[in-house]
């Protein structure tokens, strides 16, 4: 069990969490987080935002039952990790592109910090936050609110691309990706049970047959995942 260290909300409905101890994991894994005993039955899995000094910190929405819990832990309250999961972002060579869509830009800071002064993509719907926060370890920064982030892109500036968002941005950027010479990995959020890859909830539908996101994602080459079969989470 470990403890919450704050609890602070970051926009509207959503909040960045800074939990105390010493943790493991590399850029773009997962942990699993419950702070309940028994109800909700399945813990919630939440990406790396950072990991610091005796502390890890995640970046959440809050959308439902689980992530409402999480919203009311306050400093001092246990709450229960298991992880690193996942296989986390491929150490990618040459000049590289992080495209966050809302929540999903919370695996791209851990990443940014470990890159090569990647260019940042950050797109929102309605209000962006914690754009600053990625400057220091950026090339460029682009934010957009209520545009269309993926087409701001042009990707044969890049050798690679790494984004986490909503399934249809995704899906959009690697159309417009194509061609370009730039390899696109992208980070898929699945619903998830388990998280070891024993339930098969979390099944992505690839070329060569399923896969599971937890264990052989949740990060993916573009061009594995059939975006045409899979609807979103
Ligand atoms: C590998 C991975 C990393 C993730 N990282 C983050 C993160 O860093 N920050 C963050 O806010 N969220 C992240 N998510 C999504 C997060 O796990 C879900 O939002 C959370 O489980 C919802 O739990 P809940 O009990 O609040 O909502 P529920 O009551 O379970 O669901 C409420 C709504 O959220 C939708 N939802 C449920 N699970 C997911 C999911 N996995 N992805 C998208 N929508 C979902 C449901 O369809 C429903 O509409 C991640 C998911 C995965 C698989
Ligand atoms: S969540 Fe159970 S197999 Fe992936």
């Amino acid at each position: 069990m470990n403890t919450v260290k704050s609890n602070v909300k970051i926009a509207k409905d959503v909040y960045l969490m800074k939990i105390e101890g010493h943790f493991e994991g590399r850029m773009g894994q997962f942990y699993m987080l419950r702070a309940w005993s028994d109800y909700p039955v399945l813990s919630r899995p939440i990406s790396i935002y950072d990991i610091g000094v005796q502390e890890i910190s995640f970046l959440y929405h809050v959308v439902g039952e689980g992530t409402e819990r999480f919203k009311q832990l306050e400093a001092g309250d246990p709450i229960q990790l298991e992880g690193p999961y996942g296989n986390g972002f491929p150490v990618v060579q040459g000049k590289v592109a992080l495209v966050g869509g809302g929540i999903g830009i919370a695996p791209l800071y851990f990443a940014a910090k470990q890159l090569q002064q990647p260019d940042i993509y950050l797109g929102f719907s309605r209000e962006s936050y914690l754009v600053d926060e990625f400057r220091p370890f950026a090339g460029e920064v682009v934010c957009d609110v209520g545009g269309i982030i993926v087409n701001q892109i042009d990707y044969t500036r890049y050798d690679a691309v790494i984004t986490c968002g909503p399934h249809v941005m995704m899906k959009a950027l690697t159309e417009r990706a194509r061609g370009s010479g730039a390899k696109v990995y992208v980070s898929l959020e699945k619903r998830m049970a388990c998280g070891i890859g024993a339930c098969l909830v979390c099944s992505v539908i690839c070329q060569g047959g399923n896969r599971k996101a937890c264990v052989d994602g949740p990060v993916f080459a573009a061009e594995e995942v059939r975006f045409d079969a899979e609807h979103g989470v």
